[in-house]
């Protein structure tokens, strides 16, 4: 989106009084010639560009995936298709009063009641939902319908009027004013519609999206519903293409030369003569260069490329640990009026994998110390507000992680605007490995969306295709050189992989720049490394190591994994994958397997498992105890993390193992401050001793040259008499989209964490905002994620509160549930929600 400080310094003429006028662009211009289907263009004030965020003031309800009787009687009869503009849903007149409201982004399954089919039939649908009844199976709960009326001002007669969904979990039928606009068959790829000749203008529009989940594109949860933002974008006929602007640069010693290239497409019946305008913005906001394009002819219902080059010396390259970001502000002008306008991010840097020496950020070598994430949270599913996209990328972060790998599919724009901002680097995979034109669109999308984000170190063009890898190698090696050759063309700046379970010799792996390894460690990657030593590898995925936070024993029948060596059988712990990518020159790094738990798939159990253990963190990312591992072989800072918790009420006089992760040299054990030993700490490793259970205390200390640097302590703690609410930020804007997140935690009479507590909690707020969601991190747990209740587990469960539009204080207060509580917080937690400009929107239309 363009700002108006953006446009004050990119060199086009501005009146203030449109400026005024105006909350996203420029100006009005009078639109010369005739633009398609309009009478009389002449007369009409053009804005250039606005991007609307269309998320407010939706109504939902279900529909059904068999009975058209129960969806709205669509596909009852033969001829809904027939006749244009017969849509009677999409239409004033009907009646949706009895529809709910709600804003998007929405996951209707993330409200679900969990199902378990326990009638021995193939529960693996449900399984890989995460006990949510979507599926051809459960028609009452897989269709949902969404409406929303909108105005469109007489004023925008003549300007391109499009529709832009980021994603839709799954198949949407769009309609508009009673007519079939088109469909999408996917959940992840960005779809959009000109919908400039449906619309009504100076009168009221009805836009209807029907959702059916009843497919599935994965193995995992996936959620349902409108759960990406959704935009109306209005433009000049003349206009810049949607994500066509793009920014290559070259660094050569202190000198970056940038390639900008852009494509002005031409929707109107008269050719014009255009050029385009680049302004140059550093990470300070100053404009520090600007070039323009020689002015050339848009023919008719046509489009004409412009480019230009810029060089910039001493560019402040973007990394790991500085991301630095420039923009760059494209306007196309023609007949010296401005017709539109973007902005887009990118960063200077330089990217290299390398067969003998692995990766290189910026010409330094850099491991790559990445998770893998799949992209739902705690409490609201798929709908993840932008702000708890940072939040999750913050966790990550903090243990070291500088890479994420977007498995298994398309990401959401917020989750790659994190990345760009916060440093971290990504892997960037689309959903379906094919050559079909469905799979090359979702390619395609997501290469041109995203080629200019400075994050992206590499595609990825899928996981584990095994069909493609052997039984159907030659038809593997064809699919997969279309897909790289494409992806090549669309940008020739980065490599491209896939995540291959196997030998990676044949199939699908031929044609890739460089080989991703799933697992099959050191097995296959090193064969692979002696037999071609030109090519190189990574870990696409690795560890799957599985462990239930806070809980220290293994149980079957409590689907519990403990949190010192669990792992899946084809993985690995931290441990043992790390030291083996960690520490050969050859290999750039890896990605485990993963960094958040995630709903679905709820290995290494089935019900009453609902998500994953596989996190590094919990569903809600509270760490568990691999993350103090790799903080403290991922990250330079002395780190010392010593576990379990010391509460083994009726185990007295038993053996407990107690480990310690830490980078500094030595670590001294004390229990009830009696050292027990001290022990040399391995590189890459851990330490360990066996204790007898007495209530007390341990502690670890940690020394450098004999001298202690770090202590941590676990102490015995009495039952949980308060509650601490805490929050990630206490002043959020009020701008009805963003969130703070709340962390909620048992203490005892002496203020002591009780790593065990597990009672249930009524969450009340009151002033200007809402909780979306609430978690434990539980993977056993199916109370609500949207009730304002939950118990705790191992001590912690988590709120997330959102604003309204209304400025003022929000209060929340954690109390007993059921009447066996720990006791009220101590006070309120108080939360400022600030006045802020929100972001343009398309108006909601009060009934
Ligand atoms: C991999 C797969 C992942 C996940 C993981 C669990 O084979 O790529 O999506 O299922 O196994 O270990």
């Amino acid at each position: 989106m363009i700002t108006r400080r953006d446009l004050l310094t990119s060199g086009v003429a501005l009146s203030a009084s449109s400026l005024l006028a105006q909350s996203t662009l420029l100006r009005d211009i009078a639109l010369p010639g005739k633009a398609r289907g309009i009478s009389n263009p002449a007369d009409i004030a053009i804005a250039p560009r606005e991007q609307l965020l269309f998320d407010f003031g939706w109504k939902f309800t279900f529909g059904n995936g068999s009975d058209p009787s129960k969806d709205l009687g669509f596909g009852f009869g033969q001829s809904d298709f027939s006749k244009v503009g017969d849509f009677k849903f999409a239409k004033a007149g009907f009646d949706d009063s009895k529809w709910r409201s709600l804003d998007l982004p929405h996951d209707w399954a993330v409200e679900l009641p969990f199902e378990h089919d326990d009638k021995g039939s193939d529960d693996s649908q449900l399984r890989s939902h995460g006990y949510k009844p979507l599926g051809r199976r459960y028609p009452e709960t897989s269709v949902g319908w969404y409406r929303r009326e909108f105005d469109v001002p007489q004023s925008d007669q003549g300007r391109r009027i499009c529709v832009e969904f980021d994603g839709v979990f799954r198949d949407a039928l769009v309609f508009v004013n009673g007519c079939f606009v088109g469909r999408n068959n996917n959940g992840y790829a960005p779809f959009c519609f000109d919908l400039s000749d449906l619309l009504s203008y100076g009168a009221k529009n009805f836009i209807v999206v029907r959702v059916d989940a009843s497919f599935g594109d994965g193995w995992f949860y996936e959620g349902a519903g409108i759960y990406r933002h959704v935009w109306l974008t209005k433009t000049d006929p003349v206009h810049l293409g949607r994500w066509e602007t793009t920014v290559r640069s070259t660094v050569k010693g202190s000198l970056a030369t940038l390639a900008l290239s852009t494509l002005v497409q031409n929707v109107s019946r008269e050719a014009a003569n255009g050029k385009v305008i680049w302004k140059i913005v550093d990470p300070n906001g100053t404009t520090v260069a600007g070039a323009e394009s020689p002015r050339q002819l848009i023919p008719a219902d046509g489009s004409s490329t412009c480019s230009a080059t810029v060089k910039l010396t001493a560019p402040r390259l973007w990394s790991v640990d500085e991301p630095n970001l420039y923009h760059a502000i494209a306007s196309v002008e023609v007949d010296g009026t401005m017709r539109d306008a973007e902005r887009v991010k990118f960063g200077i840097r330089t990217a290299v994998f390398d067969a003998d020496k692995g990766f290189f950020l910026n010409g330094k070598s850099l491991k790559i110390r990445g998770t893998c994430n799949h992209h739902d949270h705690a409490g609201v599913g798929s709908a993840v507000p932008d702000r708890l996209q940072s939040f999750r990328l913050s966790v990550l972060r903090e243990m070291g992680c500088n890479a994420v790998r977007t498995s298994h599919n398309m990401p959401t724009p917020e989750w790659v605007d994190a990345c760009d901002r916060m440093g971290v680097m990504m892997m960037c995979e689309t959903r379906q490995m094919s050559s079909s034109p469905e799979g090359m669109q979702q390619l395609e999308a997501m290469v041109k969306r995203y080629r200019n984000s400075p994050s992206i170190i590499l595609w990825s063009i899928g996981n584990e295709e095994w069909l493609l890898q052997d039984e159907m190698a030659q038809q593997g090696a064809r699919i997969a050189a279309s897909m790289v050759q494409r992806c090549h063309e669309l940008d020739p700046t980065r490599v491209v992989s896939a995540a291959v379970n196997g030998d990676n010799e044949k199939g699908l792996s031929e044609p890739l720049d460089i080989v991703g390894f799933n697992y099959n460690t050191p097995k296959y990657p090193e064969a692979f490394h002696k037999k071609y030593p030109r090519r190189p590898i990574y870990g696409s995925e690795t560890s799957s190591a599985l462990s239930t936070r806070g809980v220290y024993v293994t149980d079957k029948l409590r689907n519990t994994v403990n949190c010192y060596d669990g792992a899946a059988d084809w993985g690995e712990t931290p441990e043992a994958w790390w030291k083996f990518y960690g520490t050969r020159e050859w290999e750039a790094g890896g990605f485990a397997w993963t960094g958040f738990d995630y709903r679905g798939e709820p290995t290494p159990y089935g019900w009453p498992s609902i998500n994953s253990q596989f996190g590094i963190v919990d569903m809600c990312g509270f760490p568990k105890d691999y993350f103090f591992y790799y903080k403290a072989w991922w990250r330079n800072e002395p780190s010392l993390h010593v576990f379990p918790h010391w509460n083994w009420h009726g185990r007295e006089g038993d053996e407990i193992s107690v480990w310690v992760y830490s980078n500094l040299d030595e670590v001294e054990l004390f229990v009830n401050g009696k050292s027990i030993g001290s022990q040399k700490v391995p590189r890459l490793g851990h330490v360990e001793w066996k204790v007898r259970y007495e209530p007390g205390s341990i502690e670890a200390r940690g020394s450098e040259d004999g001298k202690v640097i770090l202590t941590e302590k676990r102490e015995t703690s009495g039952p949980p008499v308060s509650i601490r609410l805490t929050a990630d930020r206490t002043e959020i804007n009020a701008d009805g989209e963003d969130v703070t997140i709340l962390r909620a935690e048992a203490f005892d009479r002496e203020g002591r964490p009780v790593p065990t507590a597990d009672n249930m909690l009524e969450f009340t707020i009151t002033g200007p905002g809402k909780i979306i969601g609430v978690g434990n991190g539980d993977p056993n747990s199916q109370e609500s994620d949207k009730q304002p209740r939950r118990s705790l587990f191992n001590g912690l469960a988590q709120v997330i509160v959102q604003s309204t539009k209304t400025p003022g204080e929000i209060q929340v207060e954690a109390g007993r549930g059921g009447g066996q509580g720990p006791g009220r917080t101590q006070r309120n937690l108080v939360i400022i929600s600030k006045q802020v400009e929100s972001r343009p929107s398309v108006p909601v239309i009060q009934q």
